[in-house]
């Protein structure tokens, strides 16, 4: 058939398909930017976040003294999703060269009080239940399923880090809470 020229129903049909494909693809592709972008920000963002550390100043080494638990008084960085917020948290010390150094978690792993050093009788006491542990951690009575837990130090050029952890209470294993 010859051309004429003259536009037909069909030719403006078949652009109009046209255009609606054209259309959609596009907004099948901006649909997936939306959706994807954030996913794969979380997806990157979440890797990052497990890789943080949580590394602490403490202070001077030199400043504590050998073989007597301390309390420790630091501040940290609490991070929840994007606030950050300083958070003070007590610790305890225990020198033993100006190379080592125990630090211990405050928190009681019966049931997560907060134990003090009773200086009379050389041990950490629990008030709530009745734990009693060793200047070391180790258990002496009391309900506490194990020993207080350690958290992870660093010693450089005369300076303690400390990394905060928390465990979870009422476990003989040791398990991040
Ligand atoms: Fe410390 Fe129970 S919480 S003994």
């Amino acid at each position: 058939m010859e051309e004429t020229g003259i536009v037909t129903d069909d030719d403006n049909g078949s652009g109009r398909r046209r255009f609606l494909i054209w259309a959609t693809g596009i907004l099948v592709s901006f649909s997936g930017m939306i959706v994807g972008i954030p996913l794969i920000g979380s997806i990157i963002g979440s890797s990052f976040r497990t890789a943080k550390t949580n590394w602490i100043t403490v202070g001077d080494v030199g400043a504590l003294p050998i073989g007597q638990p301390v309390n420790l008084k630091v501040v940290d960085n609490n991070v929840d999703a994007y606030v950050r917020e300083p958070v003070i948290r007590h610790l305890w010390a225990v020198k033993h060269s100006n190379a080592d150094v125990t630090v211990l978690s405050p928190i009681c792993t019966h049931l997560g009080c907060q134990f003090n050093w009773n200086p009379a009788s050389g041990h950490f006491e629990c008030p709530c239940h009745g734990s009693i542990y060793a200047a070391d951690g180790t258990v002496l009575g009391g309900p506490a399923p194990r020993r207080l837990d350690t958290l992870p130090t660093r010693i450089e050029n005369g300076r303690l880090f400390v990394e905060w952890k928390q465990f979870r209470s009422g476990t003989s294993d040791k398990v991040p809470a």
